[in-house]
């Protein structure tokens, strides 16, 4: 079966379809195979890559997001092509028939995600949790205060756990609105306890806190995601996480 002739999957109003690739034990004919998807500039790109496991993981995020695309649009997936905006987020450039398919991606060691939706503004990141990072030295120059207060009343079991759930939550809004590190650290912030995240705003990050909703999910024992979604309006989002091999949509279509 070619790939123009699988039903491609829909996405409803508010639907956010996040899905997962391991890096662990991709196989050399999983890789092969994802080179193949890759554009020129992309295929440049990944041979200048000198460390393995940073190599790995472009090729992984190229497959997954092409693979990923073709699965709601009747386009190869080797034929997508993409533009960044003055921050460095890509979108679709070409077919433009894709309509107004998003996605976002993320990767970390071990993990990559991508997140698609139709109508949603989405911003994703996963982090491994096990990374050599010094906490309470980053903390200052990342968090807002009520988030640096709140971070260190933790106990030591509770610490790691707690920077990365604001690290994960700030990336994901970052991300949604595109802007990248334009928008200052310290003039938004969360407020966890309740059932899910809450966002707050200072004038210096214009936006309606209200029309976010925050996802936290851990994919694994070592990694935590976040997901930012703001759905039109009186649209409530639906979040749909699983994971993939990208390889498998190749295989559906061979
Ligand atoms: C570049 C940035 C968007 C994310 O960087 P990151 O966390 O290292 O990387 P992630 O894996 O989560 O995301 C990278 C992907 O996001 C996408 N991306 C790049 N710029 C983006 C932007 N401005 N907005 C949304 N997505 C963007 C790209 O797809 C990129 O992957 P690609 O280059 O392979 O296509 C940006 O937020 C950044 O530089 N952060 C620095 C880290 C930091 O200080 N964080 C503080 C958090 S408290």
């Amino acid at each position: 079966m070619g790939l123009t002739d699988t039903v491609s999957l829909q996405l409803q109003a508010g639907q956010v379809d996040v899905w997962l690739a391991s890096l662990s034990n991709v196989s050399s004919g999983e890789a092969l195979a994802y080179v193949q998807l890759l554009s020129e500039p992309e295929r440049a790109q990944w041979q200048r890559f000198k460390v393995e496991d940073a190599r790995l993981q472009y090729l992984v995020t190229r497959a997954l997001v092409r693979t990923t695309l073709s699965r709601y649009a009747d386009v190869p997936a080797r034929t997508w092509q993409f533009e960044t905006n003055a921050y460095g987020r890509p979108h679709i450039s070409q077919p433009q028939a894709s309509g107004s398919l998003r996605f976002n991606l993320s990767n970390t060691t071990g993990l990559v995600a991508c997140a698609v939706s139709m109508d949603c503004e989405i911003g994703i990141d996963v982090e491994n949790i096990t990374r050599t990072v010094d906490a309470d030295a980053v903390a200052p120059s990342v968090f807002a205060p009520a988030e640096l207060a709140d971070f260190r009343k933790a106990g030591l079991e509770d610490r790691r756990e707690r920077f990365f759930s604001y690290w994960t939550l700030k990336e994901s809004y970052i991300k949604a609105r595109g802007m990248g590190l334009s928008l200052p650290l310290d003039a938004f912030w969360f407020e966890l306890g309740g059932p899910s995240p809450l966002l707050c705003v200072t004038e210096r990050c214009p936006d309606i806190p209200d029309r976010w909703r925050f996802y936290q999910h851990a994919p694994t024992d070592e990694h935590m995601m976040a997901l930012a979604v703001a759905a039109p309006q009186g649209v409530e989002p639906s979040i749909y996480p699983r994971w993939v091999t990208p390889m498998s949509l190749i295989a559906e279509s061979a």
